[in-house]
C-alpha cells in the first residue's frame, strides 16, 4: 500500500506532462483555418475603411486546390500559402509570402509539389510538408529545389541551374552506365537509376555518397571517383531530377529551353558556318549573320529557318527539320553571336577524319557511353578495388596488346568474364566483366577495340 501512492502520483504527473506537450503541439501547428484567418487580417490591413475591412474578414474559409491532371496530382498547398501570386505580399511572413521568380511557371499551371516535393492533398503542415514516415518525398531543402527543373527540361541548359547540365555531362563521361541502367541502357551491378529522383534517398545522402560511397553504404562496390564538392552537388541535382513519371504533353513540351547556348550547339552541329560568316568570320555563300535579328523580325527569321524556299525562291540554304524550340534557340544565339565566337567555332571544327581515326573516335565515345570507364577508368588505368579478385582490382586496359590479340579482346567484350578468385574459399568479387553482346553491335565492339589499341603502351615503356 505504501508504494502505491508514489506510483499513482508518478502516473498522474506523466499524464499531465503528456497533456502539456499535446497542448503545445496543437498551438505550434495551427490548422489551415487559423492561417486563413491570419491572412484575411493581413489583407484587411490594406483596406481603406471599416466596411471594406469587415467584408474581407467575412470571406468564407475554404480549402484551395489546384487540379493538375497533366501532372497526376492535386495540390492544396495554397490553402495556407495564400500570397504566392500576390506581389503585395512580398514582405509578408511565411506561409503568406509572394513567390518570386516563378515567371511563366505560374502556380495555377504547375501547382507546388512538382518542384518542392511534399504531399499535395494534405491540409496540415506536417503532412503537407511530407515529414511523415510513409511519405517518400518530403519538401526539398532550399539548396536543392532547382534540381526539379530537370524533371521537365531534360536537355540543354536551364538558365540559373548550371548543375543539371554539369551532372548530366559527368554521368555520360565518367562511366556510370557501366554499372547502372538509366532509361534502359547500362549495366546491372548497381541499382537502376531511372527513378532515383522519386526514391527515398535524401539530397544529403546522395551528396555524401558521391563524395565517398562507403561512408553511407559500407562496403559499397561503387568506386570513389574523388569528385569535388561542386561535382557531387551537380550529380545530386541530376539524380533528383530523374523520374519516369508520365507528364501531360503540355508539361513535357519544353524538354529543351530555347537558350542561346543551346542555339550555339545547333549552329555548330548543323554547320551553318560553312555558308555564313558572323562579323566577317566564316564563309560567304549566304549573308553575314551579324545583326540579322535587327534586320528581320523573329517571325520572319522563324519562317526562313522553316522554309528558306518560301522566303527566297531558289535558295541555296537547306531546309532543316528543326522544332519550334530549336528555331527559337538559333534565333536567340544569332542575337548574341560575335565574330570572336565564330572564330572559336571555326577553330573547334575538326579537319576531316580518316576512316581509321573515325572508328577510333566512335570507339572512344562508345567506351564513355556504355560505361566502361566506370570500372576501367577514364584513362583506361584500371585500379578500382575489387576485393578477392586476383590482383585485387579491375585491370588496366593499357597493356592488352602484350597479352592478347584483337580477336581475343573482342571475345572478352562480347561474352564477359568472371575474374579468377584470389582466395578460392573467399567471397565472390563484387565486380565482374559484363557480357556486352546484347547491348553493343559487332561494329560497336570493333570500334571500341580500335580505340583500345590506339591507347596501348608497349611493354618497353614500363621497363
Ligand atoms: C497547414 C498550412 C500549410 C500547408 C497546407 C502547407 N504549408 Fe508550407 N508552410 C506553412 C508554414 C506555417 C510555413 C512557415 C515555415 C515554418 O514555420 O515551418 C511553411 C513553409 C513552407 C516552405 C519554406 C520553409 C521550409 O519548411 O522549407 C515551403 C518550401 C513550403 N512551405 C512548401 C509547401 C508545399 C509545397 C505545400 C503543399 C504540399 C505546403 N507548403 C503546404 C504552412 C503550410
Ligand atoms: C517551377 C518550380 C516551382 C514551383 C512550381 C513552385 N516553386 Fe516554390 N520555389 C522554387 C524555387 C526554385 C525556390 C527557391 C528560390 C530561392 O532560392 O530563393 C522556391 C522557394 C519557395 C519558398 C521559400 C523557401 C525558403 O526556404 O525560403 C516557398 C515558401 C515556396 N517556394 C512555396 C511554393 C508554393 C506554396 C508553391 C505552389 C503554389 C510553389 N512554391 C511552387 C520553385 C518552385
Ligand atoms: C512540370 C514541368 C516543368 C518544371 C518542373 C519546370 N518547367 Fe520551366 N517550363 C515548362 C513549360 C511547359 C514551359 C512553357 C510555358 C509556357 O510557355 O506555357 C516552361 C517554360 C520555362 C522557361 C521559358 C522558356 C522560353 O520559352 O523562353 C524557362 C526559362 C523555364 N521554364 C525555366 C524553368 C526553371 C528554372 C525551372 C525550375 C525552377 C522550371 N522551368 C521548372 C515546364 C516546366
Ligand atoms: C562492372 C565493371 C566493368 C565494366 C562496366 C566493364 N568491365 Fe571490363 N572488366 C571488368 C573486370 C572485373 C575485368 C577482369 C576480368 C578478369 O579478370 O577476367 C574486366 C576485363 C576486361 C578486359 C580484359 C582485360 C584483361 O587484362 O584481361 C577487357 C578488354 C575489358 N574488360 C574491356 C571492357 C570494355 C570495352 C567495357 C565497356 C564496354 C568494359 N570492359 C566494361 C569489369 C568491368
Ligand atoms: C548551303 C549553304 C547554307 C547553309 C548550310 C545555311 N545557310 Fe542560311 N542562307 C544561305 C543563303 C544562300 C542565304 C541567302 C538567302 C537565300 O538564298 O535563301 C541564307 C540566308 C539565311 C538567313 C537570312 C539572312 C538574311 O539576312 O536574309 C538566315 C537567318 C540564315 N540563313 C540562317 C542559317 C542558319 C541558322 C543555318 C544553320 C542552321 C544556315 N543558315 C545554314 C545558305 C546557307
Ligand atoms: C563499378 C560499378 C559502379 C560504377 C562505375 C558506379 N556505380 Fe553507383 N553504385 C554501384 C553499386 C554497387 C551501388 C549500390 C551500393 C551503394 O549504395 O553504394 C551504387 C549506388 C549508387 C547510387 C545509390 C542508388 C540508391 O538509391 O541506392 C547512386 C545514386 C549511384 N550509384 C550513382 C552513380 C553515378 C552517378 C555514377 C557515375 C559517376 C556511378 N554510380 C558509378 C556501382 C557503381
Amino acid at each position: 500500500m505504501g508504494r502505491r501512492l508514489p506510483q499513482a502520483f508518478f502516473a498522474l504527473s506523466l499524464l499531465a506532462l503528456a497533456l502539456i506537450v499535446a497542448a503545445v503541439w496543437q498551438a505550434s501547428t495551427p490548422s489551415w483555418k487559423t492561417y486563413q484567418r491570419q491572412f484575411l487580417q493581413l489583407e484587411a490591413q490594406g483596406e481603406p475603411n471599416a466596411a471594406a475591412k469587415a467584408a474581407v474578414l467575412a470571406t468564407p474559409l475554404e480549402i484551395h486546390q489546384v487540379l493538375l491532371p497533366g501532372l497526376q496530382r492535386v495540390d492544396r498547398c495554397t490553402t495556407c500559402h495564400l500570397g504566392v501570386d500576390d506581389p503585395t505580399m512580398k514582405n509578408a511572413p511565411e506561409p503568406f509570402r509572394y513567390h518570386v521568380g516563378l515567371g511563366t511557371n505560374v502556380p495555377s499551371k504547375f501547382g507546388c509539389t512538382i518542384c518542392h516535393g511534399g504531399q499535395g492533398l494534405a491540409t496540415d503542415q506536417k503532412n503537407a510538408h511530407g515529414n511523415v514516415d510513409f511519405w517518400q518525398t518530403p519538401l526539398l531543402a532550399k539548396d536543392y529545389i532547382r534540381a526539379s527543373c530537370g524533371r521537365c527540361h531534360k536537355e540543354g541548359d536551364i538558365p540559373g541551374v548550371p548543375e543539371l547540365a554539369e551532372g548530366r555531362h559527368l554521368f555520360e563521361t565518367q562511366g556510370c552506365r557501366g554499372c547502372h541502367k538509366l532509361d534502359g541502357v547500362g549495366g546491372s551491378i548497381g541499382p537502376d537509376l531511372s527513378e532515383e529522383g522519386a526514391s527515398q534517398r535524401s539530397p544529403e545522402w546522395l551528396e555524401k555518397h558521391f563524395l565517398t560511397p562507403s561512408v553511407v553504404s559500407p562496403g559499397s562496390a561503387m568506386p570513389n571517383f574523388h569528385f569535388t564538392r561542386e561535382q557531387a552537388r551537380a550529380l545530386t541535382y541530376y539524380m533528383l531530377s530523374l523520374t519516369n513519371q508520365d507528364m501531360g504533353t503540355y508539361y513535357s513540351s519544353l524538354r529543351t529551353i530555347p537558350s542561346s547556348s543551346y542555339g550555339r550547339e545547333l549552329f555548330v552541329e548543323k554547320n551553318c558556318i560553312v555558308c555564313h560568316a558572323i562579323g566577317g568570320v566564316g564563309a560567304k555563300v549566304g549573308p553575314d549573320l551579324m545583326g540579322v535579328t535587327q534586320r528581320h523580325s523573329r517571325e520572319w527569321l522563324d519562317e526562313q529557318l522553316v522554309n528558306p524556299q518560301l522566303v527566297y525562291p531558289g535558295s541555296a540554304m537547306p531546309e532543316y527539320d528543326l522544332d519550334t524550340n530549336s528555331r527559337k534557340a538559333l534565333v536567340a544565339y544569332l542575337a548574341t553571336a560575335t565574330s570572336e565566337d565564330a572564330q572559336l567555332i571555326l577553330s573547334g571544327k575538326k579537319s576531316t577524319l580518316t576512316p581509321e581515326d573515325a572508328a577510333i573516335e566512335a570507339g572512344k565515345s562508345n567506351f564513355a557511353r556504355f560505361g566502361c570507364a566506370g570500372c576501367h577508368g577514364t584513362e583506361l588505368q584500371g585500379g578500382v578495388p575489387n576485393p578477392n579478385a586476383q590482383g585485387g582490382q579491375v585491370p588496366s586496359l593499357l597493356h592488352l596488346s602484350d597479352d592478347y590479340t584483337k580477336d581475343e579482346v573482342i571475345e572478352v567484350i562480347r561474352n564477359g568474364r568472371m575474374p579468377p578468385l584470389d582466395n578460392a574459399s573467399g567471397p565472390t568479387p563484387p565486380l565482374y566483366m559484363p557480357s556486352w553482346k546484347h547491348l553493343l553491335s559487332e561494329e560497336d565492339i570493333h570500334e571500341i577495340v580500335e580505340f583500345l589499341w590506339s591507347k596501348q603502351q608497349k611493354a618497353k615503356d614500363s621497363w
